[in-house]
């Protein structure tokens, strides 16, 4: 959590050497490993939402994504399950069919993990991963750092899943309990222009290019994001649904029953699990409205904005000016347009190397699976 917002993560790959990477690569590795290891077959084959796939399809996910980069595509090297990829694509086989492909599952699938990653190895001892590297993919070790970063992303969807599970008991060093928020003392911004996006150099994801200037109008946003409390009494006087995995305690009040246990609700903890829907409304019940993505960017530097939770945002998920896919157009691109809705900052499921401030979330409208509430803004 000692990240601070608007700062290049420290250990960018762009200038790791290759035992580096090897080490990061397994360190995100170790993470997914232990985020599953209380779990038996049958918990990883349940489908426990429509919404949240299979931890096995997960799994297998990610060691199929690696394959295909870092073995396939950058070693030249054959499939080694043929045709699986297809079950493994994200868009091909959605979340609501991936409880019932043919996936690996139990020792198959611990070993096709372990198979790729010693292929993946063998190649990056002979790539040239150097900042001047002739391919792009490989050019300060873009395409590692993608791998991790998207290891570690899968992770944060597993983390969605697992909260589910009776009595699941968190590793220890992997997150927190979401920061309780102070006041919400507004931070204003002047209008002007602001730098919106990421550098040129260095991991970024294509949607944070390119980097541009951006006109704002002057804007207040809220130092915190909204807490439960706040959530608790919009409820009362609109009544607005709850939200996800809230129940009644029988005595007025509301137990949080995700995190594998029925918690009190905590009063001063940002509200987490409400729809995009429920977030606008709640604006606007405030007398406020969400931040556009730009908005909150621009004050990311100003406010205290990591790990509590995402937040939801009014901006629709399109590219930059100049955008260009890179490298391939199923991460970003096919998901451009009106029906996307983008969140920033991150929650205490993110792991602090894929938290940025330039860095585009994004979900439909209607979805609460994900850690996400709100941050209000307001014009100035
Ligand atoms: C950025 C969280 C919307 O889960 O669809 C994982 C991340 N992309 N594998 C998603 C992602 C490809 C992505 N989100
Ligand atoms: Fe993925």
């Amino acid at each position: 959590m000692g990240l601070r917002y608007g700062r290049r993560i420290a250990t960018d790959v762009s200038s790791a050497s290759k035992a580096a990477i090897a080490d990061l690569l397994e360190g995100a590795r170790q993470r997914t490993l232990a985020l599953v290891t209380p779990l038996d077959d049958e918990q990883l084959n349940a489908v426990y939402s429509p919404l949240l796939s299979p931890l096995a399809w997960d799994l297998g996910h990610i060691a199929n994504f690696e394959e295909l980069w870092l073995v396939q595509r950058i070693g030249g090297r054959e499939p080694l399950r043929g045709e699986l990829g297809r079950f493994y694509d994200a868009i091909e086989s959605p979340r609501k069919v991936r409880g019932e492909l043919p996936i690996l599952r139990g020792k198959e699938l611990r070993a096709y993990m372990c198979d790729v990653r010693e292929r993946t190895l063998e190649v990056l001892a002979e790539v040239d991963v150097a900042a001047e590297a002739e391919d792009r993919l490989l050019r300060g070790g873009f395409v590692y750092e993608m791998l991790i970063a998207h290891e570690l992303q899968h992770e944060e969807t597993m983390l969605q899943l697992l909260q589910l599970l009776d009595g699941y008991e968190l590793p220890l060093a992997l997150g927190t309990e979401p920061v309780p928020g102070g006041g919400p003392e507004a931070v204003v911004i002047a209008a002007g222009e602001h730098v919106i996006g990421a550098p040129g150099h260095g991991f970024a994801y294509d949607n944070e290019r390119p980097r541009h200037a951006f006109e704002l109008g002057s804007f207040a946003i809220d130092r915190t994001p909204v807490t439960n409390a706040t959530y608790t009494r919009f409820m009362e006087d609109t009544g607005a649904e709850p939200p996800m995995y809230w129940e009644r305690d029988g005595a007025g009040g509301w137990v949080d029953t995700a995190r594998g246990r029925r918690q009190p609700v905590a009063p001063d903890h940002p509200v987490v699990h409400i729809s995009w829907h429920e977030a606008d409304a709640l604006a606007r019940w405030a007398g406020k409205r969400l931040p556009t993505e730009f908005e909150w960017e621009a004050a990311s530097e100003h406010l205290d904005a990591v790990g509590h939770t995402w937040e939801w945002t009014s901006s629709e998920f399109r590219p930059y000016p100049g955008f260009e896919a890179f490298p391939y157009p199923e991460y970003s691109e096919v998901f451009f347009g009106g029906e996307y809705r983008v969140l920033r900052g991150s929650s205490w499921a993110t792991h602090p190397r894929v938290a940025r401030s330039s860095f585009r979330n994004w979900d439909l409208p209607q979805r609460r699976q994900i850690f996400a509430g709100v941050r209000l803004a307001e014009d100035a």
